[in-house]
């Protein structure tokens, strides 16, 4: 397509996984690995395209409702992908961040994270942030609790509470919001995702499960968001 207008900064729910597993009478772990293996594609085709910065729902606070045996197939994947992703993220470039709250997690896990974090920090091309035991009413939740400290201390007075203010607390300070907001496996809805960095994303949902989605499925998203007219509100 002509004038393909590239987002500068992408956001992706990563939904159907179990459903690509069940249709293949697969146990859903392994839908989770091949989504593993979509996510790496993804980050590689949006590096080359020129996306500055991809943001991936990788796992939400809500996710540790599932069953033991589900989250614990996640948790070893999730120690496995870490280090594999030094890998993709080091040959493309791209620097990685995590965001949520990783107290949750176990303290090796919680190393991996550090170790990913710290071994792409300085890489300079697209940033990668890793939304893992991630819920966007609890990144603002803790935003506020480190803004009501920062007030009590005086490191922020009450008249400093902007929109510019609240955004430097939450866990994505420093990225863009996402232009494109793309949900895969058909489902309407938000589910607690960047719901303060989302106010004027573009949606684009497609019925492809996730561990289907390709460079040409993005490349769709990407078409539809080129003919989008953005208006933020105004005319
Ligand atoms: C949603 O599919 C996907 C997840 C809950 C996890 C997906 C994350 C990855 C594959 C990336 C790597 C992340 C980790 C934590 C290893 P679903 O299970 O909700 O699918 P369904 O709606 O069809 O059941």
């Amino acid at each position: 397509m002509e004038n393909l207008v590239i987002p500068k900064s992408i956001a992706i729910i990563l939904d159907g996984n179990g459903r690509w597993a069940e249709k293949r009478n697969l146990p859903r772990a392994m839908g989770h690995k091949a989504g593993c293996e979509a996510l790496e594609r993804t980050v590689e085709d949006c590096v080359r395209l020129g996306v500055e910065s991809l943001t991936v729902y990788a796992f939400s606070t809500e996710n540790w409702k599932r069953s033991a045996l589900e989250v614990g197939a996640l948790m070893k994947l999730l120690r496995f992908y870490m280090v594999k992703l030094i890998d993709v993220a080091n040959k493309n470039n791209v620097r990685a961040v995590m965001i949520g709250d990783e107290n949750r997690f176990e303290p090796d896990i919680r190393k991996g994270i550090k170790k990913l974090v710290d071994a792409t920090s300085k890489n300079t091309g697209m940033t990668f942030a890793f939304a893992i035991n991630y819920g966007g009413r609890d990144e603002i939740r803790r935003a506020i609790d480190h803004i009501v400290d920062d007030v009590a201390s005086g490191v922020v007075s009450k008249e400093d509470i902007s929109e510019e203010l609240i955004s430097s607390y939450l866990d994505t300070r420093g990225l863009p919001d996402p232009d494109l907001l793309i949900r895969t496996s058909g489902e309407l809805r938000v589910s607690n995702f960047l719901l303060w960095q989302i106010a004027y994303s573009e949606f684009y949902i497609t019925d492809t499960l996730w561990p289907d989605f390709d460079k040409e499925e993005l490349l769709k998203a990407i078409e539809s968001y080129s003919k989008r007219q953005r208006r933020f509100g105004g005319r």
